[in-house]
């Protein structure tokens, strides 16, 4: 039997230029900021429609990590200090080991390979030697949302299945591919390469640098 406990606290990850960390009701601005573009939300709901909402939000984000059923990190820009983007292990199941993965991130902070770091970094906690060791990591994406596809095959996952009009979106009802991704692939995977890009620290060691309640 292989359970993953919950963590005591959110991790701190540094990846460079940005830091996975625990939310805080002040990132209720910044986190409005991005989540009320339209193109953001397209696959995720409805776009925010005020801060206070945005801070609706994050509370049910703070809860969900004290009841032990998600950690949730803010996708900090260590210029600015902003939470630029997020990154989620939700549906926590201890008993199998299992958690889904999501993330999204500030449409001025697109296209530069932010995600993919954020996503490794997630993944090496989670399935790595050093964090709670899941067995398998999930997530849904829908069959149009092309750059979250890439980023799921990028980092090994296989898509599993597609659950039909499985969640309403801007355009109406998507088809969302299941991916699914088990700790002996990750291990298995040579993940410097997957974020080659010259100058770029982005191989395993994306450092634990503390942690938040
Ligand atoms: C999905 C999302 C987080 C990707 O963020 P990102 O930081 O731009 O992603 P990266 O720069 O790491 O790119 C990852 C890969 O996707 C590709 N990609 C990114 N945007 C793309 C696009 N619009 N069309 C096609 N490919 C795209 C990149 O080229 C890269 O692949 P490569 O390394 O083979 O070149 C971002 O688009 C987003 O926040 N979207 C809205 C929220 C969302 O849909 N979240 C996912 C819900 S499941």
């Amino acid at each position: 039997m292989s359970a993953a406990p919950f963590p005591d606290a959110v991790p701190t990850l540094d990846i460079g230029d940005y830091t996975l960390r625990g939310w805080s009701l002040g990132d209720a601005r910044d986190y409005y900021a991005w989540m009320a573009d339209a193109e953001v939300s397209r696959y995720l709901g409805r776009p925010l429609a005020d801060a206070s909402e945005a801070e609706e939000e994050i509370r049910r984000f703070l809860a969900s990590v004290r009841s032990g059923r998600a950690v949730r990190w803010a996708v900090e820009e260590n210029t600015t200090g902003r939470a630029v983007g997020r990154c989620h292990l939700f549906r926590w199941d201890a008993q199998n080991a299992r958690a889904s993965i999501g993330y999204a991130l500030g449409r001025a902070h697109w296209g530069q390979g932010v995600t993919s770091r954020v996503v490794h970094a997630a993944l090496e906690w989670a399935l790595g030697a050093d964090g709670p060791a899941l067995h398998r990591v999930e997530a849904a994406a829908a069959v149009n949302n092309v750059a979250s596809t890439r980023v799921l095959e990028k980092m090994g996952f296989t898509s599993e299945g597609v659950l039909r009009e499985y969640r309403e979106c801007a355009d109406g009802y998507e088809d969302f591919a299941m991916y699914g991704l088990l700790r002996a692939e990750w291990t298995a995977l040579d993940t410097g390469s997957l974020l080659a890009v010259p100058g770029r620290d982005t191989g395993r060691d994306a450092a634990v640098a503390g942690a938040t309640p």
